[in-house]
C-alpha cells in the first residue's frame, strides 16, 4: 500500500487518472507488471471513489455488479453475501444508497471494490467527508482488508496520519511543478501507534514540516 501526500493542486488525482489509464495524453509511460498502460481496464484496476455507488441499484445489486462476468449464480450469491457481511451491511442488502448513512455508503463502496478482486486498487481521498469515528473505523477496515488480500493499493490522502498509519510506503509530492519530495518505506507493524513508535512520530513531524506545518498537534 502506497500512500501519496502533497499540496492541493499538485497533480495527485491527475497521476491516479494516468495510472488507471483514463488519461493517456502523457509524455512518459506507466508500466504495470512490465506492461505499458494503454487505456482503462476494469479487470486490473478498480478506482474507489466516493459516490461511486449507482443510485438506482440496491446495495446487493451494486456489489453484484463487480461479479457480472461470473456465470455460476449460486457462487455469485454466496460471494456477494460474504462481502456484504465483511463490511457489516447485512440487513441492508435491499437498501438504496440514499437510504444509507455516509459511512455505510463508504463501506458498500469498499465491498464493491474488493469483490472485483482487481490487481490494483486506487483510492482518491477515500475517507473525505466522514465523521471522525467512521473515518477511523473504515481506515481500520481498509488496513485489515489489505492485510487479508494483499492487493497493491494506491491511496491519495490529505491526512498525514492516514498515510503513516496505513502505508507500506509513503510518497510526498511538492507543489507545482510537482516532483517527489520524499519517499519512505514504513516497516512498522499494524496496528500502528504514534505514542509507541518514536520513529513514526518523528517522521510525522518531518512530513508536516515538509507540507508547511511547523507545530503539528
Ligand atoms: N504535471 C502536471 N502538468 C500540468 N498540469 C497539471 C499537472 N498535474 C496536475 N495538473 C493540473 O492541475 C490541476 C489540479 O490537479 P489535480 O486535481 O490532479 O490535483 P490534486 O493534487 O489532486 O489536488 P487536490 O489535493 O486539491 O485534490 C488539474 O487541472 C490538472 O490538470
Ligand atoms: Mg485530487
Amino acid at each position: 500500500m502506497v500512500c501519496i501526500l502533497g499540496p492541493s493542486g499538485c497533480g495527485k488525482s491527475t497521476m491516479l487518472r494516468i495510472i488507471a489509464g483514463f488519461d493517456t495524453s502523457i509524455s512518459g509511460q506507466v508500466l504495470i507488471g512490465g506492461r505499458p498502460v494503454k487505456g482503462p481496464s476494469s479487470d486490473n484496476i478498480f478506482v474507489f471513489q466516493h459516490s461511486g455507488l449507482l443510485p438506482w441499484m440496491t446495495v446487493w445489486q451494486n456489489v453484484e455488479l463487480g461479479l457480472r462476468h461470473m456465470e455460476d449464480n449460486e457462487k455469485k450469491k454466496e460471494k456477494v453475501q460474504e462481502y456484504i457481511e465483511m463490511v457489516e451491511l447485512e440487513g441492508f442488502e435491499d437498501h438504496y444508497p440514499y437510504q444509507l448513512s455516509g459511512g455505510m455508503q463508504r463501506r458498500a463502496e469498499l465491498a464493491r471494490a474488493i469483490v472485483v478482486n482487481p490487481d490494483i486498487l486506487i483510492m482518491d481521498e477515500p475517507f473525505s467527508g466522514l465523521d471522525f469515528l467512521t473515518h477511523m473505523k473504515i481506515r481500520e477496515e481498509v488496513v485489515n482488508m489489505h492485510e487479508l488480500f494483499g492487493k497493491t493499493t494506491l491511496v491519495v490522502t490529505h491526512d498525514i496520519d492516514d498515510a503513516l498509519i496505513m502505508g507500506d510506503r509513503i510518497v510526498v509530492m511538492s507543489g507545482r511543478p510537482s516532483s517527489v519530495k520524499l519517499e519512505r518505506k514504513l516497516d512498522f507493524p499494524h496496528p500502528r501507534n504514534f505514542e509507541k513508535e518514536t520513529e513514526l512520530r518523528e517522521l510525522r513531524d518531518e512530513v508536516f514540516l515538509m507540507l508547511g506545518v511547523s507545530y503539528a498537534v
